[in-house]
């Protein structure tokens, strides 16, 4: 690979404190950089070349003082600079997506390259560049969507912003980690085609057009071989196809066998050497199974990129950056505005003017504090937030009524009185029997029993003994206070497994690897007639974590949130998930979270002017509510500054102007991925496995081919003015093989305020020896324009933009023929149709 950037210093002067300072970027391959690496292996022995290829103290690249090799401090991204100390913290990465702006995600990058300086990181660990494959994905919200060219346009963006300040990006997760359920377990299953189409493409850009500087594998398997020892994917596709030749490192604590991985194409273990190390990796090599030459490309590419990006010659450039940088913080307010997607606007209900809405109502569990990202390793605590209320308060002129509207879940499971015996009476609420039994099984005599007078089903005595040897059996009752539906909660962690049961009957269960967050049920239950309860809980980890609670979806609801949605001129309901119930390491809901479908309805009904606001990863089962409510924004996870930016959007103060960078369904049902995202039951000692059946199918590529329709399609977000497209002209450019062509049309806003448009280019290959997605997005540019206002546009297609991926030869192909080019504003509304013929 060769970099392009330039040898230069730059001097940079940041908004940021007023402060001005010297930002390096990398500096291109040469002779020079490769005669100076061999000049620092010359210095080190084998023993000294291993220690190095195993990170140090959790975040660091081990330092060498004999070469000056400075000890490399690494940081979590992607949202934020998140590992020392507060930071900026951007928006998610759904809705930098849902931006459809590269340069807005350079600016990002930008600023967490400065954030990333300020902290003395030399490493950032993001962008995520994993495809949304199913809505349950626990990190879908680091990432950039359904679609391969959305994500690798937002990908090069952010990794130029990022490298730009002398920062090196890592792109992650290499590759097929689309599930966060079992994620070091579950073999990602997908043949060559669906591969190189769909899951691919985004770290191809990364390091071919971003030049990323490392690459960290993923936990899982792919196709039965897990990412750290994965010939084909780090040895033939990234460092043979592509030309890496950065650090590919691995996940923390995703390297399984060193042999293996140093032989297949690891070259960095991280946090730390527990496989590839010393003790491993030397009987390796003196019976030659492992070839010193492995060894030391590794450390080539250590110090390569360590010398590229000049952390041997100024280190220690970081002080002259604020931690505290304000143009970041205006950033991430630019990235909540260009975010936030309208998707419904009932009679136009959005903008609300403040000069007839006096009053607001803002209710929900998403209003306050602000829910700026998931949760994870991409937690970032901001110096402030601006939660959905104070965002709103901050209007002027409008009086914000505010509740809650259902307990949080800590609330629910804290509130919830138990009676560990049927006969005992509300005096004796909060009893809990808990059984412990030294198998897994349930049976035999338990060997700890007791009652606890707790209502968070927490086990008080536990001994050193790892809880996956057990199991435990909690026993109780609970006497409703009123007739009818009850919801049931249960938040357990990561692998657990349980069964609940209430009156005898199996309401809820659990398979320990298809770990979710918190599962909601609804159970029918009789005033005053005590309901037993039974769980049997088998921990996943040593350490058992669950809690329950149950309440009358009657008592759920604050009345005093009906109250001030009932007297407010208008409402916004504020719902979705938050860090603990959408986060790494385990799969959200596709229902929202407890009683938020109740509490819509119910503020629907009490004010016609409801907007509802989501806060999430992805798409939600709307369902329950999505007929009743006039107005329905997606706010992702909007960052430090979102509820400002949800501000500015409700009161017109900005146009919406956010995309889609998904295809939002009707129901799971409805999704290609619906029968094949849990890996089926296997033996013990066998493999999990999930089989991509849909293969290319995927999102928008499936609901367009298949002629299904979606809720809302992939590319669609209204704004508050409407656009037009006109005189489409394709015209032959003089690319490879007369292969590349120029589309140009027009794009006028027809609507009567200022506001942008995305303006998207898919092709369609009708003609193909294979079956091919009826459109595929690639090309789009975004434009901004007052009312009446007109931009001609031209967008380039190259050969890539004709081809698909053939088994046969494993290599692109265009097969000749008619392909079809349509334009317009969203995969289904796609006015502006012409065709081009590649002979
Ligand atoms: C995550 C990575 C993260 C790493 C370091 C892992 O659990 O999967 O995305 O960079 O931890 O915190």
């Amino acid at each position: 690979m060769s970099t392009n950037f330039v040898s230069i210093v730059l001097c940079a002067s940041l908004a940021s404190g007023g402060q001005s300072a010297l930002a390096q970027v990398p500096l291109p391959d040469s002779p020079a950089i490769e005669k100076r690496v061999d000049g620092l292996m010359a210095k080190l022995t084998l023993k000294d070349k291993i220690n190095l290829i195993g990170g140090d103290e959790g975040m660091y690249i081990r330092a060498v003082p004999s070469i000056d090799l400075p000890h490399l401090r690494m940081s979590d991204g992607p949202v934020g600079v998140r590992t020392w100390g507060p930071s900026t913290a951007y928006t998610a990465g759904i809705a930098l997506a849902a931006s459809w702006d590269p340069e807005l995600a350079e600016r990002v990058g930008r600023g967490l390259g400065e954030d990333a300086r300020a902290r003395g990181v030399k490493f950032l660990l993001g962008p995520g560049v994993n495809i949304y494959r199913a809505p349950m994905n626990g990190r879908n919200f680091e990432y950039f969507g359904e679609d391969p060219y959305l994500s690798a346009r937002i990908a090069v963006g952010y990794i130029q912003g990022v490298q730009s300040q002398g920062v090196v990006a890592t792109v992650k997760h290499f590759a097929l980690n689309n599930q966060e359920y079992d994620r070091h377990g579950v073999s990602s299953d997908a043949d060559e085609r669906t591969m190189r189409e769909i899951y691919l493409p985004a770290f191809e850009a990364a390091v071919r057009e971003g030049h990323v500087g490392a690459v960290m594998n993923s936990y899982n398997p792919i196709n039965g071989v897990h990412a750290t020892q994965n010939s084909y994917l780090n040895q033939k596709v990234l460092k043979g196809d592509w030309g890496f030749d950065g650090i590919l490192m691995s996940d923390w604590a995703a390297t399984y066998d060193g042999v293996a991985a140093a032989k297949n194409g690891l070259d960095l273990e991280m946090p730390r050497a527990a496989f590839m190390n010393e003790k491993t990796l030397m009987p390796a090599i003196k019976n030659g199974a492992l070839p010193i030459s492995a060894i030391d490309d590794k450390v080539r590419r250590i110090l390569r990129t360590a010398i590229r990006f000049g952390f041997l010659d100024l280190p220690g450039g970081e002080e002259q950056f604020s931690r505290y940088n304000q143009q970041g913080i205006q950033t991430a307010l630019d990235e909540a505005r260009e975010g936030i997607v309208l998707v419904k606007n009932e009679g136009g209900l959005l903008p609300l003017d403040s000069k007839s809405i006096h009053t607001l109502a803002v209710i929900g569990p998403n209003a306050w504090p602000a829910v700026g990202g998931g949760g994870g390793s991409s937690t970032v605590t901001p110096y402030g937030a601006v939660s959905i209320l104070e965002g709103l308060g901050a209007v002027p002129g409008v009086k914000v009524l505010y509740s809650q509207g259902l307990p949080s879940l800590d609330e629910l499971f804290n509130q919830t009185r138990f009676s560990a015996s049927p006969g005992a009476g509300s005096q004796n609420r909060g009893a809990i029997k808990q059984e412990i039994f030294p198998n897994r099984n349930f049976t035999g005599t338990p060997v700890v029993s007791y009652v606890s007078q707790i209502a968070s089903w927490k086990p008080l005595a536990w001994s050193e003994d790892a809880g996956i040897k057990k199991s435990i059996r909690y026993s109780t009752s609970y006497i409703p206070d009123v007739d009818g539906k009850h919801i049931v909660v249960v938040a357990a962690t990561a692998s657990d497994g349980y069964t609940l049961k209430i009156d005898g009957k199996e309401v809820m269960k659990q398979v320990s690897r298809e770990n979710q967050g918190p599962q909601t049920a609804e159970v029918v239950l009789e005033k005053g007639k005590p309901a037993i309860i039974a769980l049997d809980y088998l921990p996943g980890a040593a350490e058992p974590r669950v809690s329950f609670g149950m309440r009358g979806v009657e008592e759920l609801i604050a009345p005093e949130a009906l109250k001030i949605a009932a007297e407010a001129d208008a409402a916004v309901v504020a719902v979705g998930y938050d860090a603990p119930v959408e986060s790494e390491g385990f799969d959200r809901s596709y229902k929202l979270p407890f009683g938020q479908d109740a509490l819509i309805e119910a503020v629907c009904h009490a004010n016609k002017k409801t907007i509802v606001t989501l806060t999430s990863g992805g798409e939600v089962d709307t369902h329950w509510w999505i007929n009743d409510t006039p107005a329905f924004l997606l706010n992702w996870y909007p960052g430090q500054e979102g509820g400002t930016a949800l501000a500015e959007i409700i009161f017109g103060a900005r146009s919406p102007e956010g995309k889609l960078p998904i295809t939002f369904g009707r129901s799971w049902e409805d999704n290609p991925v619906h029968d094949s995202y849990f890996a089926a039951p296997v033996g013990e000692g066998q493999i999990s496995r999930v089989n991509y059946a849909e293969g290319v199918f995927l999102g928008y590529r499936y609901y367009t081919t298949r002629h299904k329709e979606p809720l809302y399609p992939f590319g669609f977000g209204l704004t508050y003015s409407q656009f037009s497209f006109s005189n489409l002209k394709i015209d032959s450019a003089k690319g490879k093989d007369n292969q590349e062509f120029d589309v140009s049309f027009d794009v006028e806003n027809t609507g009567k305020r200022e506001a942008a448009e995305v303006a998207e280019l898919y092709v369609g290959d009708p003609s193909a020896k294979i079956e091919r997605p009826a459109e595929e997005l690639k090309a789009f540019k975004k434009v901004r324009l007052h009312p009446g206002e007109r931009q001609h546009l031209s967008l380039h297609l190259d050969r890539r933009s004709f081809a698909y991926w053939d088994a046969n030869s494993h290599d692109w192909r265009v097969d000749p023929g008619q392909f079809t080019i349509m334009v317009g504003d969203s995969s289904e509304n796609l006015p502006l149709n012409g065709s081009i013929t590649i002979p």
